[in-house]
């Protein structure tokens, strides 16, 4: 760290990712909620076709993907925001939002890079804690704010909270309430038909997951379009490049495959889940791609550790839920892998 470094950041400022090992060399990473799958088979030619054009431009709002987007959630395309992934669709609701001695909320424990851009943003953290079943406590509805997230399902516990539920819990919230639908492809609703009565909700979803492209970097924003003109007033000048932009059209234009992915990961995460239960780990329904799950004694870190020495990776954060692994749901071959080390 040099001593030109903006003192107010600290030393040990930064978002910490997932392990990332090199590509192939024999691990499992069960770890940062990636597809078990690749992308359909039409995303790599529309990519290759793309390369053609690659000393131009791109479109600086991702046409003709931003019309895709919006034909497919039944929106106008002014009603959509696209980004170099969700999380800058985040970085620029910080920006669009917030200004240094503002507040943000949010519940705890969620993504953790909402901390990290706040005080990247000079934004005061107001954290809510979860209540005991892991759901999303009243004040995250009252707490004063200019930005409020909700991640729907929540990471890393994988709890889904119904739509209507979220709307009787965030009718008293000011500011922009921001809901983060990352997993929401393995979950049992969206959010983004109730936008029409909230014009200051913004929906926030990526091709990471369900799409199978967390390579390519792709995310969006729905919500009203004065909002989106707020996005678009702060965003980079062209923040989705031409292989990305030709990539997830092609993959949203492959709904089977989609369809398939998403169906695949639910029957794994139902079977994963039975298998832990059965062997006494402690779980919490997860709508997502992941289990949010206690090994039997609790000894999550030593799990972690063990399953590291056999290449296989799964998460665990420090705090007050330091007793569980987060465990991304694999294909069928790489989940009997991790049950295998487990010894289960
Ligand atoms: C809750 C949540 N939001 C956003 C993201 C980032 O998505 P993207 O890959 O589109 O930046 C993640 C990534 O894991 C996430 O867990």
């Amino acid at each position: 760290m040099s001593t030109l470094r903006r003192a107010s950041l600290g030393a040990g400022f930064g978002y910490t990712p997932g392990e990332q090992p090199p590509d192939g060399d024999g691990w499992l990473k069960l770890n940062t909620n990636e597809a078990p799958l690749g992308p359909s088979s039409a995303v790599a030619p529309a990519v290759a076709a793309a390369t053609t054009l690659l000393h131009l431009y791109p479109d600086p709002y991702g046409e003709p993907l931003r019309s895709a987007l919006a034909r497919h959630h039944g929106v106008a395309p002014d009603c959509v925001f696209l980004a170099n992934g969700a999380d800058q669709v985040i970085d620029c609701l910080f920006r669009a939002y917030c200004d240094p001695g503002d507040r943000a909320v949010w519940p705890v424990p969620t993504y953790s890079l909402f901390p990290v851009l706040a005080r990247l943003f000079g934004v005061e953290e107001v954290e809510i804690p979860l209540d005991g079943d892991l759901g999303l406590p009243a004040a995250l509805g009252t707490a004063d704010g200019r930005l409020r997230f909700i991640v729907n399902p929540n990471a890393p516990t994988g709890v889904w909270t119904a739509p209507e539920a979220l709307e009787e819990l965030l009718d008293p919230a000011p500011g922009v309430v921001a809901i983060d639908e990352a997993y929401c492809d393995f979950a049992p609703a969206s959010c983004i038909p109730l936008l029409e009565r909230h014009p200051r909700w913004l929906v926030l979803r990526t091709f990471s997951k369900g799409y199978a492209l967390a390579g390519l970097r792709v995310g969006y924003a729905v919500g009203h379009p004065e909002l989106i003109a707020d996005l678009l007033a702060v965003k980079d000048s062209y923040p989705v490049d031409r292989c990305a932009i030709a990539g997830a059209a092609a993959a949203l234009a492959d709904q089977e495959h989609h369809r398939r992915l998403v169906a695949g990961v639910r029957a794994e995460r139902e079977r994963l889940s039975r298998r832990l239960v059965a062997a006494g780990w402690r779980l919490t329904p997860s709508e997502a791609n992941f289990v949010f799950a206690r090994p039997p004694g609790g000894d999550a870190a030593g799990t972690l550790a063990r399953l590291r020495e056999r290449r296989i990776l799964v998460r665990h954060f420090a705090g007050d839920h330091a007793d569980r692994l987060r465990i991304t749901v694999g294909s069928p071959e790489q989940n009997d892998r991790l049950l295998d080390a487990l010894g289960i």
